[in-house]
């Protein structure tokens, strides 16, 4: 996984370098982009990428693409009118360090900056992959996806909500860009099948879920030295959560058992797109999938 934090870590750092952007608006988007942070979504490009054979360049760009659309929704979401933290990956967040303006605008410069990327002829992607992955992230992190969970966030605080509510807001919120992640980089083999991608929305859609419900989980858990972020924001915002609905117990239940529906989700691809029995689990296939399966991992056993 370090190989490919660092990969990305590196990508981003040669492509956020137009020396034409406005220098303070380069510095805050290079700020918040540049930070750290676990690369999760970065990763699974490259997960779902090599299990189904999609070559590497192709998924650096997208991978990259990924984290600045990620960058942009923590900048925005601890905005003075969103979540109001002064804490992101152990450093100030973008509006403390440089000014609510300028945050603003970092997170609009990531988010445009992010579509620029994939459609440059530099990208190595095909037009038809361009299309097909622009049209996924526009519709995964716009308003029937992330936007549109975290206005639904920002209705249910301090409310009465039930649990497919919840859940709603969790997927759209966190699930869908991290759903976009996996498909974009299945998308960068053109010869991905269909039951390759059933199997890894399938796979996506769980861990989704489940990277929020334990996003939830550390708030009450860890201390904001292990998160980077402060922790007991949630009850100190009134935030609809899954600890605050069901209990700290059943959330840990919950996100055990969408982490199985997932590790066995990917247990049906195969190199040549073939239904592979589940106890038919060959070697050859196990090297396919193991980022995926060490990334469900992270997302159940993390502490930040
Ligand atoms: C935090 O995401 C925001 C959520 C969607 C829960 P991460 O936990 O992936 O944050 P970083 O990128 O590692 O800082
Ligand atoms: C954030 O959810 C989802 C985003 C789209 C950024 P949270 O508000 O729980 O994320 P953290 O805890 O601030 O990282
Ligand atoms: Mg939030
Ligand atoms: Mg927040
Ligand atoms: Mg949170």
């Amino acid at each position: 996984m370090r190989e490919y934090q660092q990969r990305t870590q590196h990508v981003l750092d040669t492509y956020l370098n137009d020396s034409d952007t406005p220098e303070r608006l380069l510095k805050a988007m290079r700020y918040s982009a540049l930070s750290g942070g676990k690369r999760f979504r970065a990763m699974l490009v490259y997960a779902a990428g090599l299990a189904v054979d999609a070559p590497l360049e192709k998924l650096d760009i997208v991978a990259t693409a990924l984290e600045c659309i990620h960058a942009y929704s923590l900048i925005h979401d601890d905005l003075p009118a969103m979540d109001d933290d002064d804490l992101r990956r152990g450093l100030a967040t973008n509006h403390i360090e440089f000014d609510e303006a300028t945050a603003i605008l970092a997170g609009d410069g990531l988010l445009t900056f992010a579509f620029e990327l994939i459609n440059q002829p530099s990208s190595n992607l095909s037009d038809r992959q361009c299309r097909l992955i622009t049209a996924n992230l526009a519709r995964k992190s716009g308003p029937i996806g992330m936007v549109g969970g975290q206005m639904l966030d920002i209705q249910a605080t301090e409310q009465k909500i039930n649990q497919s509510e919840l859940e709603n807001i969790h997927k759209r919120k966190t699930g869908a860009l991290i759903q976009s992640a996996v498909m974009c980089g299945a998308l960068c083999n053109d010869q991905v099948t269909q039951i390759q991608l059933d199997a890894l929305q399938e796979y996506a859609s769980n861990i989704g879920l489940a990277f929020q419900v334990v996003d939830d989980i550390l708030d009450i858990e860890s201390s904001t030295e292990e998160l980077g972020k402060t922790s007991g924001a949630d009850i100190a915002l009134g935030k609809a959560t899954y600890p605050a609905l069901i209990g700290l117990e059943e959330s840990k239940k919950m996100a055990e058992k969408l982490y199985q529906q997932a590790i066995e989700s990917i247990a049906t691809i195969s190199d040549n797109g073939a239904l592979v029995s589940k106890t038919n689990n060959t070697e050859n296939l196990r090297n396919n999938t193991e980022l995926l399966h060490n990334l469900a991992d992270l997302v159940v056993k993390r502490k930040n």
